[in-house]
């Protein structure tokens, strides 16, 4: 069974189809790749999916359970979650290990009030939130830098700690916005072997990405979007050889090869 189905789904801006009658699939443990020129829905498919978007029509299925119209803060809760296609910190001024803890902290159980009174099952959340948090920093490779501000990191850093506060979330489906955007060749190879260390871990993935190389060499599976509209489908082999996809790329700055 697929984790996550979309079927005939479509969102309208006006007389504009951002997404036109879309259906797609991730099954669990991928890494599926969503792409397409600038434009073409994918980030709108990102706003369906999680709720940010009300759909003009279609049906949005998660584990077997329709979520379709359901609010983001709803949908993050049965564990879909995402990153934003420019925002990687909650605070600047706070360290990597503040800005995890307190991501781990929005989903902490204890209650308010038994954190004041001090409760021993308050006390040993606040330890397990922490070690939480630092597993979370490890995995992303961001031990070294935990104790320095968020704001000062560099963007490969950034990225990383982006992943992480979603992490925090503990989601079964990851969507990821564009996230290696600026990275060094040698950032991006490092990102992408932690984004299948992640998936061997359980976490399915969904990606959107202009990077071909990154979505070529990381990506399960790839479905193209142009004019919001899915005109490919299929394993990077297929799509770097489908004629339709290296049309819709003309004139585009993407590297397909
Ligand atoms: N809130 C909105 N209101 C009106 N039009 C929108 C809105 N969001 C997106 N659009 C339009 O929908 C289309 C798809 O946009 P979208 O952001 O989903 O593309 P994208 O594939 O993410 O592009 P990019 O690669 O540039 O990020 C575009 O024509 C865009 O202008
Ligand atoms: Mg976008």
């Amino acid at each position: 069974m697929a984790l996550l189905e979309v079927t005939n789904l479509s969102k309208y801006f006006g007389g504009l189809a951002a997404v036109d009658n879309v259906s797609m699939e991730a099954n669990e443990g991928e890494i599926l790749g969503l792409v397409g020129p600038n434009g073409a829905g994918k980030t709108t498919m990102f706003n369906l999916v999680t709720g940010f978007f009300r759909p003009s029509r279609g049906k949005i299925v998660f584990k077997g359970k329709n979520v379709t119209g359901r609010k983001p803060n709803w949908i993050a809760e049965k564990g879909i979650v995402r990153t934003f296609q420019a925002a990687n910190t909650l605070f600047q001024m706070r360290t990597v290990r503040e800005n995890v803890l307190i991501a781990c902290h929005l989903q902490y159980r204890a209650g308010f009030l038994r954190v004041l009174l001090n409760t021993p099952f308050a006390r040993r959340e606040e330890q397990e939130t922490e070690q939480h948090a630092l597993d979370l920093i490890q995995t992303m490779g961001l031990s070294p830098v935990k104790d320095e501000y968020a704001g000062n990191l560099p963007h490969g850093h950034q990225r990383m700690l982006g992943v992480c506060l979603a992490l925090a979330a503990s989601p079964q489906l990851l969507l990821l916005d564009e996230p290696v955007t600026g990275l060094t060749a040698e950032e991006t190879s490092t990102f992408i072997g932690r984004l299948r260390e992640l998936r061997d871990s359980g976490i399915t993935i969904l990606l959107v990405e202009h990077n071909m190389r990154a979505v070529m060499g990381g990506c399960d599976r790839i479905i193209v979007l142009n004019h919001g509209r899915k005109i490919a489908e299929g394993s990077p082999e297929e799509i770097r050889a489908n004629d339709e996809v290296i049309e819709a790329y003309l004139g585009v700055d993407a590297d397909v090869t």
